[in-house]
């Protein structure tokens, strides 16, 4: 498989009033075409700044560095109106706040038909029979009567099957999904996530996964790459990072998942401790002061990116050994 994203130390920070806010730091991540890649982490972690950052949606207050390469071009050189050519063709998102990407007062055929008419130069009419195919394809009931709807009086899944529909409507090279099931019931959240994986295979679509649970990578992504503190932390195919994983907090992450075999009542655990102040550089693993197995040299020394030999990276001094 080949390239079809390529990040070489990226990194984004903010300008704030407490300082700069080190959002993303230094990640390295090529994505192959055809991929599908999770990106998981704890709230706060840089997974929204990492997407929307090598989608050029960052605002002014954001300073960008390192480079992100997209099919061989450097977006970085891009000016701004080449780079939004590639929305919606190239790369697409899926936003994680399902309600707030939908235009309240427009109705529903016509926030879908404008990608196809603008981006893609059809014809009212064209766009029209094409959209209704699209809704019909995330399996909306009634497509011409939903198509003349506002989005205030449909359910947060029809909500939400409309903006795949949406972003999949000019055929994206790379679909950036955060977390697209997060406002959702779990029964809603399975058949959405069901309806992404398929489109993704019938459409030879690349697609990044970005959620804060383990559970919702581990039956639809080929790989995972964990994020902690603006950092890739763990990367392995998501067969090998569920047999072996290496780093502490990935293990204390996958504790933090419900479980349906849970006895009702029983708490779940939860990482103790905060994420890391982002305006600070600490010097140690950033992981340090919430890790069970973290030693002076953690504390002193950051650890580096190790690659095994099967490819599995990590960054951790004393990795957790054999089968989990
Ligand atoms: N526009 C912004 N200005 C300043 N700081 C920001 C901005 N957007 C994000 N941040 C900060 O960047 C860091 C990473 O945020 P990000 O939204 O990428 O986290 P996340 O991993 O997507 O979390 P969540 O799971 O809650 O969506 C956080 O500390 C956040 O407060
Ligand atoms: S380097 Fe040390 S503190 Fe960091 S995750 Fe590994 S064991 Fe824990
Ligand atoms: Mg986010």
């Amino acid at each position: 498989m080949t390239d079809l994203l390529k990040l070489e130390d990226f990194r984004v920070s903010f300008s704030t009033p407490r300082g700069d806010l080190h959002a993303v730091r230094s990640v390295d991540l090529t994505i192959l075409k055809g991929e599908s890649v999770g990106i998981v982490g704890e709230s706060g972690s840089g997974k929204t700044v990492l997407s929307r950052a090598t989608m050029g949606l960052m605002p002014s207050t954001a300073t960008q560095t390192g480079s992100a390469f997209f099919n061989g071009t450097d977006l970085s050189t891009l000016s701004r109106d080449d780079l939004r050519s590639h929305w919606g063709t190239g790369m697409a998102m899926i936003f994680q706040d399902p309600l707030t990407s939908l235009n309240p007062v427009r109705r529903i055929g016509s926030q879908l038909t404008e990608g196809l008419t603008v981006r893609l130069g059809m014809g009212r009419e064209q766009a029209r029979s094409r959209a209704v195919e699209l809704l019909d394809r995330v399996r909306i009931p009634d497509p011409l009567v939903t198509m003349k709807k506002y989005p205030g009086e449909l359910s947060g899944g029809m909500r939400q099957r409309i903006v795949i529909a949406i972003a999949i409507a000019c055929t994206p090279e790379l679909l950036f999904a955060d977390e697209p099931t997060t406002a959702l019931d779990v029964t809603v959240q399975a058949q959405v996530l069901e309806l992404l994986t398929e489109l993704r295979a019938e459409r030879n679509m690349t697609m990044v996964l970005v959620t804060h649970d383990l559970g919702v990578v581990a039956g639809h992504t080929d790989r995972v790459v964990v994020m902690y503190a603006g950092q890739i932390v763990e990367t392995a195919p998501t067969k090998d990072l569920f047999r072996n994983m290496k780093m502490p907090y990935t293990e204390a992450l996958l504790k933090s998942i419900p479980r349906l075999d849970q006895p009702s009542g029983q708490r779940l655990q939860v990482i103790s401790g905060r994420l890391p102040d982002p305006t600070k550089t600490e010097p140690g693993c950033a992981f340090a002061p919430r890790c069970t197995y973290a030693t002076d040299k953690c504390r002193a020394e950051a650890p580096p990116l190790t690659t095994a030999p099967n490819g599995h990276q990590y960054r951790c001094f004393f990795p957790i050994t054999g089968a989990n």
